[in-house]
C-alpha cells in the first residue's frame, strides 16, 4: 500500500497536562495538529535558524569529578532524524516498535497490515519508562523491561485515527495491544556488545489486553465492581504506562498515568457529582480524549446504566490509576495492581530504601497544580527472604507533600480519620480516599507543583529529585510559591528533598530548588532584548527545558531526560529534546546526547558495569530510526556505549 510519509508526523499528544478543569484540555483539531506536519517539512525553518543568537554551541570541560565527556550542542537543524551521543560514545537503534518479542512474532510490516494479533506479541509503541534486571549472580545477562505509554496515528497502515466516526474493533484491539509493558531478555555477546536473546522464554507482552489481579484495600470493593467483574477482582490490562519503579524484591512497577483521557461518562448530572470521575479530568461530552474506544468497545463509556449490573461500568476507570507490579521473572504471573498506592495519575514510584529494610516510593501526580506523593509499606524488606516481601505493597501508608515557604516541608498522612479525610467532608473509608487521592490531598492541603514528572533518589545521601516540567498555569490557575516560584513556567524546574534523618519514612524535610530550566542569563531574543525573565533559567551549564526523565547512576550522577514540543516558538533555542548528565554537588549540567526532531527522550537503564546504558526515542517525528525521510518513524530503545569500553560517563 503507498502512503504519504509527511502524514506520519501526526502524533497524538499524550495528555500529559491535562489540567483540572477539562475545559481547558486541547481540542481534537489542536491534538491532531497539522501544523506540526508543515513544521517538519519546513515551514519554520528559517524562524527556527534565525533565533539561536546567543547560545553557546556546548560545555567546556569542568571541575566536574564526574562529568568526564565533552557536551554535544544544542540541535537546531528542524529535519533532524539522528542522534548526537558525546563524543568517544556510539549510540545504536536496540529495540523498536514493532520488533518481534513473543514466539511466533512477524517481522514488522505496518504499511501491509493492520493485524491486532502481531502486534500482541510485537513490542509496543512509544517507548517510556525502562529498567534492568539481571539474573541471580549474573553480570553480563538480564531482563530489560519498558513501558509502552499511547499509540501513535502511524500505527495504522493509514497513519490515521479518525475519532469523529465509531472505531473499527481491529483498530482498537491493535492500539491496545500497542500498549503496556515488553520484557525482553539482553546479553552481552561475544565481542563485548549486548545484544538481544531472540527466543527467550522470558521474552513477554503485556497489554491493555491481559488480564491482572486487584490487591490491597480496593480488591473486591464495591467501587472496583463492574458488570464485566462483578467480584471486582480482575482487571482487563493496564494503560498509558509512564514512568517505572522497581522493588528490593527484584520485581518492576509500571505507572497509569493519563488514563482519564480514555474514558467518558455522558451523564452531566452523574459527572458533576462524581469526584472519581470529575477530579480526574474524565471527558463528559464528545468523545474520551484518547482514541474514542468506548465507540467499538463499551468498557471504555463509563456512563452509568442502571439497568446494568453494577451501574455496567461506571466503575471501570477507578480500576486504573494504580501501580502495577510485574514479576520479569515469571512469564506466567499475572500482574497485580497494587491499589494501597491510590489514583492519580502517577508518573512514577521511585524506591528509597532505608537501612532497616523500611522503604519509600515517590511519585509525581503529572498535571498542572497536582502534587507529589509518597507511598511507605508498613513492613519492611529483609534480604535474606525476599520471598516474604512479595505482599508488602498491599498496606501502607500514602502521602502527599506540603512544602513550606522557609524550606522545611511535611509527608501529609492520607489516612481516614486524619487532615479532614472525614465522612462527613465526602470520604466514606479509606477505599474512597485512595480511588479519590487527588481530592484527599486537596482536603489535607498538599502544596499544587508544577507538573510533576520522575522523582530520583541519590545511590549513596538518599536525597529525593524531582522533575517540576513545566506549568503555563501557575501564577494565574495556581499562585506562585517558593517551590513554584515561575509565573507561566514554561521550562520547569527541578527540587531536591532531604527527608529527616535520610529516613524514607520520615513525616518531614527540608527542599531546595536544584535549577531552574531555561535560556542561559542574558540571552538575547530575535528582536534584540534580553529573554523575560521568566524563560531565564539558573543552569550551570548547557541549557534544557522540560525536565522529565530523571534517574541516578552507580556514581552518583543525575541523568535528565527532556520531553518539549521542539517545534514551539519558546523551544526555539533549546533545539531538539535531550540527555543531560548533572553533578549534584557542583550542580554542573552537560549535554550528553540529543534526538531526532519531534521526539521526547524518556527512560534509562544500565548494565551491572556501567558500561551499557539504554535510552528511548519516544514518537521520533520524522523517520527515525531508518531517516530516510520516507519510512514511518519508530519509537526506539538505543544502545549506548563507549568506544574503548569503558564506563559511561566516568
Ligand atoms: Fe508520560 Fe508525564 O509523562
Ligand atoms: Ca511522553
Ligand atoms: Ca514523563
Ligand atoms: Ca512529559
Amino acid at each position: 500500500m503507498s502512503h504519504d510519509h509527511e502524514q506520519f508526523h501526526t502524533r497524538l499528544e499524550s495528555h500529559d497536562d491535562i489540567a483540572i478543569n477539562p475545559s481547558s484540555n486541547p481540542s481534537l483539531a489542536d491534538i491532531l495538529n497539522p501544523s506540526r506536519r508543515n513544521v517538519l517539512k519546513g515551514g519554520l525553518s528559517v524562524a527556527i535558524l534565525g533565533f539561536f543568537g546567543g547560545i553557546s554551541a556546548c560545555s567546556k570541560a569542568s571541575a566536574s569529578p564526574l562529568l568526564n565527556f565533552k557536551g554535544v550542542p544544542v540541535q537546531l537543524d528542524p529535519h533532524f532524524d539522528r542522534v548526537v551521543v558525546a563524543e568517544g560514545y556510539r549510540a545504536v537503534p536496540f529495540f523498536s516498535w514493532g520488533d518481534p518479542v513473543e514466539a511466533g512474532a512477524p517481522a514488522w510490516s505496518p504499511d501491509a497490515s493492520d493485524d491486532w494479533q502481531a502486534q500482541l506479541k510485537q513490542a509496543g509503541d512509544n517507548h517510556d519508562g525502562m529498567d534492568f534486571f539481571a539474573f541471580e549472580g549474573e553480570t553480563d545477562r538480564g531482563l530489560l523491561v519498558m513501558n509502552h505509554e499511547y499509540i501513535n496515528p502511524y500505527l495504522h497502515p493509514s497513519s490515521t485515527i479518525d475519532q469523529s466516526k465509531p472505531r473499527p474493533l481491529d483498530e482498537v484491539r491493535k492500539e491496545q495491544a500497542a500498549h503496556g509493558v515488553s520484557v525482553i531478555e539482553v546479553k552481552k555477546g561475544a565481542d563485548g556488545q549486548w545484544v538481544r536473546v531472540l527466543d527467550s522464554a522470558y521474552n513477554r507482552r503485556i497489554s491493555m489486553l491481559t488480564p491482572m489481579r486487584l490487591a490491597g484495600p480496593l480488591a473486591g470493593h464495591a467501587l472496583m465492581q463492574t458488570v464485566s467483574d462483578p467480584k471486582g477482582l480482575e482487571v482487563l490490562g493496564t494503560l498509558n504506562n509512564c514512568a517505572t519503579g522497581v522493588t528490593p524484591w527484584g520485581t518492576f512497577l509500571t505507572c497509569e498515568e493519563n488514563w482519564p483521557n480514555y474514558f467518558i461518562n455522558r451523564d452531566q448530572a452523574d459527572f458533576a457529582q462524581r469526584v472519581s470521575h470529575k477530579r480526574y479530568g474524565l471527558a463528559s461530552s464528545g468523545t474520551s480524549k484518547n482514541y474514542a474506544w468506548e465507540s467499538a468497545d463499551p468498557r471504555f463509556d463509563a456512563t452509568p446504566d442502571a439497568s446494568q449490573p453494577h451501574g455496567g461500568h461506571v466503575n471501570e476507570p477507578n480500576r486504573f490509576g494504580w501501580v502495577v507490579e510485574i514479576d520479569p521473572f515469571d512469564p506466567k504471573a499475572q500482574p497485580i495492581k497494587r491499589t494501597a498506592f491510590g489514583r492519580f495519575s502517577r508518573e512514577c514510584a521511585a524506591l528509597s530504601l532505608g537501612d532497616d529494610g523500611k522503604m519509600a516510593f515517590y511519585s509525581g501526580d503529572d498535571a498542572k497544580g497536582e502534587y507529589i506523593y509518597k507511598f511507605v509499606p508498613s513492613g519492611k524488606h529483609d534480604a535474606s527472604n525476599p520471598k516474604a516481601s512479595r505482599d508488602l505493597l498491599d498496606s501502607g501508608t500514602l502521602y502527599a507533600a506540603k512544602l513550606n515557604a522557609d524550606g522545611n516541608g511535611q509527608w501529609l498522612a492520607l489516612v481516614h480519620g486524619e487532615n479532614g479525610l472525614t465522612a462527613e467532608n465526602g470520604f466514606a473509608s479509606q477505599a474512597e480516599v485512595l480511588v479519590n487521592a487527588r481530592a484527599a490531598a486537596d482536603k489535607a492541603g498538599a502544596t499544587p507543583m508544577d507538573r510533576p514528572e520522575w522523582a530520583a533518589v541519590h545511590p549513596r545521601t538518599r536525597e529525593v529529585y524531582v522533575t517540576l516540567t513545566n506549568n503555563d498555569g501557575r501564577g494565574s490557575k495556581q499562585p506562585l510559591d517558593k517551590a513554584n516560584p515561575r509565573a507561566q513556567n514554561l521550562h520547569g524546574h527541578i527540587l531536591r528533598f532531604n527527608e529527616q534523618g535520610a529516613n524514607p519514612t520520615a513525616t518531614a524535610f527540608t527542599w531546595d530548588l536544584f535549577l531552574l530550566a531555561g535560556e542561559a542569563q542574558g540571552t538575547k531574543g530575535k528582536d534584540g532584548k534580553p529573554v523575560p525573565a521568566n524563560l531565564t533559567g539558573t543552569i550551570n551549564g548547557d541549557i534544557l527545558s522540560s525536565p522529565d526523565g530523571l534517574a541516578f547512576d552507580e556514581a552518583g550522577r543525575l541523568w535528565i531526560q527532556t520531553d518539549y514540543d521542539d517545534v514551539e516558538p519558546a523551544m526555539q533555542n533549546m533545539g531538539c529534546n535531550q540527555l543531560l548528565c548533572a553533578d549534584p554537588s557542583t550542580r554542573e549540567v552537560r549535554r550528553f546526547l540529543v534526538g531526532p526532531r519531534g521526539c521526547e527522550i524518556t527512560g534509562l537503564a544500565w548494565s551491572p558495569d556501567g558500561k551499557a546504558m539504554w535510552a528511548n526515542i519516544q514518537h521520533p517525528g520524522i523517520s527515525f530510526p531508518a531517516s530516510d525521510g520516507k519510512t514511518r518513524p519508530r519509537s526506539t530503545t538505543l544502545l549506548i556505549t563507549r568506544v574503548d569500553g569503558g564506563v559511561i560517563g566516568a
